[in-house]
């Protein structure tokens, strides 16, 4: 047997501890600690392994043909305005917010504007069944919209779907903290599972060039992973912010 690397992860901001504390030094937060069956590197190679012969890729002079950004609006004003104009192909954005801020709802109108101007747009649901999802495209007069959807969190799965036939031009995923991928051993929700099933999405918005929107929790407790271990590895985050007593939400771009 190969002998694993365990570590101690904040849950709330990612730090690694060698052994189990009741507080994060890094953070300050209490309980926040999972033994988690190797952090980065859990796929270190075991002994006798020779490391993977890289694939030669093509280097590119300075010079060369510069494409503009191509943006896709959503037809959305508030959500174009904060986005400036539109989704970026090949970019990352993560929609942080409390759980029942309305991340889903805006969301599935967003894919449901950009299905219906001919673009595809994929809606994958690791919180809801397929049914919820379409009694909400329901309520919202979305129905008919061309959106493709379906409910499953494993990673490989979801990206060997994605790559399959036309690449969209919009994906969302709803939400990172219940993706997993087999890269890694942690559990699901853990920061290891997080950012690992980030990492190989982002991989697949600039390989495809679609635009990806991962949706994450902000919790008080740090059992599941903060989208804040993923911040830092998207291109743009929007906080989904309000008072549930108020009318209104604010979106804001950080
Ligand atoms: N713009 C809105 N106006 C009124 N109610 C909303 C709006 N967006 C969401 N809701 C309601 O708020 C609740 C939670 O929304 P949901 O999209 O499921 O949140 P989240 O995905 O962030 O957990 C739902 O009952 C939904 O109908
Ligand atoms: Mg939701
Ligand atoms: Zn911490």
């Amino acid at each position: 047997m190969s002998k694993r690397t365990i570590a101690f992860i904040c849950q709330n901001c990612g730090a690694t501890h060698n052994r189990w504390q009741g507080k994060c030094e890094a953070c300050g937060e209490w309980n926040t600690l999972v033994e988690e069956g190797g952090g980065i590197g859990t796929r270190a190679l075991g002994p006798g392994k020779a490391p993977r012969k890289g694939r030669l890729f093509a280097l590119e002079p300075l010079t060369g043909e510069v494409h503009e950004a191509p943006r896709l609006p959503s037809g959305l004003a508030e959500l174009d305005r904060v986005t400036g104009g539109g989704f970026v192909r090949g970019s990352v954005l993560l929609m942080a917010g409390d759980p029942g801020i309305g991340k889903s709802t805006l969301l599935i109108q967003a894919a449901a504007a950009l299905a219906r101007a001919k673009h595809r747009a994929i809606y994958i649901s690791g919180e809801e069944a397929v049914a919820q999802v379409r009694l909400r495209a329901e309520r919202l007069g979305l129905a008919d919209a061309p959106v493709e959807l379906a409910a499953e969190t494993a990673i490989e799965d979801i990206i060997a779907t994605l790559s399959a036939g036309k690449t969209p031009r919009l994906v969302i995923i709803d939400s990172i903290q219940t993706m997993w991928t087999d890269m890694v051993e942690s559990a699901p929700g853990t920061v290891t599972q997080v950012r690992a099933s980030a990492q190989a999405l982002i991989r697949f918005a600039k390989q495809s060039g679609a635009a990806v929107i991962l949706v994450g929790h902000v919790t008080k407790d740090g059992q599941i992973a903060g989208p804040r271990v993923v911040e830092h590895m998207v291109d743009a985050v929007l906080s989904f912010e309000g008072e549930g007593s108020h009318q209104f939400r604010i979106l804001r771009a950080v």
